[in-house]
């Protein structure tokens, strides 16, 4: 996968402030929620690709630690129709959609 090696080492800064949950829900809301659904669980009506129901965190294809989420987002998925993050978001916005979804983790 693109971007495995140098994920390995990644750290997650954690909520750095009281307002790191907020941005990282006002990120999903407009930059994934179309594919991902408003409440993470994927929408009816995208059948291109289904999307795995993101709130069960032992269902990822692609893993679940910090590492393999930073991975995911900042490298994209091939031949996918999840894209590549990289430049679009710096390191502290990808941290704060990870802890965002991490937030709504149900299992
Ligand atoms: C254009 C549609 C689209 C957008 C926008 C999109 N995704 Fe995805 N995403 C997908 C698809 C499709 C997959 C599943 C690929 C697969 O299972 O092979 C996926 C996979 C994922 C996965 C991996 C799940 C697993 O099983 O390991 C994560 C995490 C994820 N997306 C998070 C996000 C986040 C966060 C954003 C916003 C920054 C986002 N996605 C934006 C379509 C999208």
């Amino acid at each position: 996968m693109p971007g495995y090696q140098p994920s390995l080492t990644v750290v997650n800064p954690g909520l750095t402030d009281s307002a790191a949950l907020a941005r990282g829900f006002q990120l999903y809301r407009d930059n994934c929620a179309m594919c991902h659904g408003p409440d993470l669980k994927g929408l009816d009506n995208y059948s291109d690709m289904p999307v795995r129901d993101l709130t069960h965190f032992k269902q990822y294809k692609y893993g679940s630690t910090d590492q393999a989420l930073y991975r995911t987002l900042v490298y994209g998925i091939p031949r996918t129709a999840m894209g590549n993050f990289q430049s679009i978001f710096s390191p502290a916005q990808i941290w704060d959609l990870i802890n965002y979804i991490k937030s709504r983790r149900t299992d």
